[in-house]
């Protein structure tokens, strides 16, 4: 993929792991649903019909990248939305059927939607163990072995995360807990991981998934859940009943038909982008690592294990939110982590569970690529980061020590 810049002052991304620009392919099949077919897809008139169409061809489309049937894909205003239904929906339908069935189960490194709806749960009677990670943020499988109990309704552990781009053996955390017992739901969240690593809902063996348009280069405000058939959760949103009475609300045409030419485009190049996308990764790391003094690279080593369109350092010595400030000036965009966690201010919770320390979480820096980020972009935005984490280390009270 290639992309014109429109004019003047050439920005850098690199932060693909918040949200990514529109493929040209996904902007166009998305206008005549915004100009020609704007009826509603419930109408039983033939604008309706057009709607309801593009919708289904959508379906199709986003069920097979992760190998589902379309029946089993319901459309979400977003990735949140979807993560919330699944832990809550699951969580709340299993109790409805068994009272004893009130126990959840996720991971210290969740998304604050996965995170947020589990305290949701919480506060509304049901208890919820969150498993540790090592240091490269992969489960601690006995932890996991030893958490299930018949009590349990949901386990909800994210394919990818967005910090770090670890990804979870899933398929083994599956069979873990089906071995402990058969009727358990298990949820991962996989927005961060859906078109950056090939994805099969059976091999996995999960029964619910999470899926985001925007981060695939996709529209913003459409989102996926796959639903296994047969698998059960409750609605949290009462109305006119749209996705199988799972979310009710008209749906947003033009974004479920952008998100599902996104995810076509990416079943036909996965391996070719993403080939791209790492070499250039591995090269900004290793300039990164030889090029900074005292930068670290964090996360998992094996590649299985990490996604391959995020870096995660820690410069020691500089606060993350300056050097962000300061490569932001000079046209270079990057993160600390979740856009989530910015917004709150508060510490990533990801690091703390990974076993950072505070000078670690806040030296952190997170730069994620994405298909139209070009070698020219990477060396210029190493430029900037050398200059800028120079010009912080210089005023950094650290300065003087041994870091
Ligand atoms: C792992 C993960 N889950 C869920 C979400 C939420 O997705 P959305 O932005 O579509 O609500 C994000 C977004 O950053 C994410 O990274």
């Amino acid at each position: 993929m290639s992309r014109q810049e429109d004019s003047g002052f050439r920005r850098i991304y690199l932060d693909n792991a918040a949200s990514t620009p529109i493929m040209d392919e996904a902007f166009k099949e998305m206008i005549p649903y915004l100009t020609a077919y704007y009826g509603n897809p419930s109408s039983l008139h033939a604008l309706g019909y057009e709607s309801n169409k593009g919708m289904n061809i959508a379906r199709k489309r986003v069920s097979s990248i992760i190998g589902a049937k379309p029946s089993e894909i319901i459309f979400t205003g977003s990735g949140t939305e979807a993560d919330n239904i699944a832990v809550k929906g699951a969580a709340y339908y299993a109790r409805k059927q068994n009272s004893r069935k009130n126990h959840v189960v996720t991971s210290a490194i969740e998304h604050d939607a996965v995170m947020e709806s589990c305290l949701d749960l919480e506060n509304n009677g049901f208890e919820v163990s969150y498993m540790p990670v090592n240091r490269d943020g992969l489960v601690d499988k006995e932890k996991l072995e030893e958490s299930i109990s018949e009590k349990t309704a949901v386990v909800s552990i994210m394919l990818a995360n967005n910090e770090i781009g670890t990804i979870q053996p899933i398929q083994e955390l599956v069979r873990i807990v089906r071995q402990r017992s058969a009727d358990i739901l298990f949820h991962t969240d996989a927005v961060q991981a859906l078109g950056k690593i090939r994805i099969n809902c059976n091999e996995l063996g999960v029964d619910l998934m999470t899926l985001s348009s925007h981060k695939i280069n996709g529209p913003k405000g459409v989102g996926g859940l796959y639903l296994r058939e047969g698998s059960k959760v409750i609605s949290l949103t009462s109305g006119g009943g749209q996705e199988g009475y799972l979310r009710s609300g008209t749906e947003n045409v033009h974004g479920i038909v952008g998100f599902g030419k996104a995810c076509e485009v990416l079943m036909q190049r996965i391996d070719s982008i993403n080939k791209e996308v790492r070499k250039l990764r591995d090269y900004l790391v290793k300039r990164i690592v030889n090029e900074i003094p005292l930068a670290r690279y964090n996360g998992p080593c094996e590649p299985n294990f990490r996604l391959p369109n995020i870096a995660h350092f820690t410069f020691l010595g500089v606060n993350g939110e300056d050097l962000l400030i300061k490569i932001d000036e000079y046209g270079v965009a990057a993160s600390t982590g979740s856009a989530c966690s910015v917004r709150k201010q508060k510490e990533s919770h990801v690091l703390r569970a990974m076993g950072f320390g505070l000078p670690e979480i806040s030296g952190s820096l997170r730069l994620s690529l994405g298909p139209y980020n070009t070698k020219d972009e990477i060396d210029r935005g190493i430029a900037v980061l050398k200059v800028a984490v120079a010009e912080l280390r210089e005023v950094s009270p650290l300065k003087n020590t041994s870091h």
